[in-house]
């Protein structure tokens, strides 16, 4: 599946990295979550894990998602509603995340909004990835990230296309 479901990079990434803390913006059904936590729980008891999500979820509720992720035994929270809404309320609360994952709206409005509220959630190894970088709203938002302050790496995923790794530049 080239959008939806689990994508190989953010597994190996939590693998690598031992992630215990995750944000996905953009849930869908639920499935990439799910793989998510299945790959960190390898690592750490399933406790430990901590999984955010933040989706409309008006495709696929949000009763479904929780009972997907509560099946792996990780504390979860899932925000219904426009991130433009939910998100800049809730990082006031959330605490620093281990790996965000940016994949809901494409708009740069929305995925600006995105970017910029998930910035107060970095701790300074967290790895932001932006999906769907070849659309042009998601493009913008990505070229206009200031690298003098954030590491941007660029890479093609088979069958998905571009996705951005952001990182926190320390030094
Ligand atoms: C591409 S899907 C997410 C796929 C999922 N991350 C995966 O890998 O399987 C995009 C999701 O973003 C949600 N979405 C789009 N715009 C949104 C917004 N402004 N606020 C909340 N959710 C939004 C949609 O409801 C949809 O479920």
């Amino acid at each position: 599946m080239p959008w939806y479901g689990s994508h190989s990079y953010l597994n190996e990434y939590i693998s690598e990295k031992k992630c215990k803390k995750i944000l996905e913006i953009g849930v869908y059904n639920g499935e990439n979550a799910k793989s998510m936590v299945e790959t960190a729980i390898q690592n750490v008891p399933p406790q430990e894990v901590e999984y955010y999500g933040f989706d409309f979820f008006s495709y696929h509720s949000s009763d479904l998602v929780g009972r997907k992720l509560g099946k792996t035994g990780c504390k979860f929270r899932l925000f219904e509603g426009n991130t433009l809404d939910t998100l800049p309320e809730a990082v006031k609360t959330l605490p620093d995340m281990d790996l965000i994952f940016i994949d809901g709206g494409k708009s740069f409005a929305v995925a600006e909004s995105d970017w910029e509220n998930s910035k107060f959630l970095m701790h300074d190894g967290t790895g932001v990835f932006v999906h769907n970088v070849g659309f042009s709203g998601v493009r913008r938002m990505v070229e206009n990230i200031p690298r003098d302050k954030y590491q941007v790496k660029i890479f093609h995923a088979p069958s998905e296309g571009s996705v951005a790794l952001i990182k926190k530049k320390t030094n």
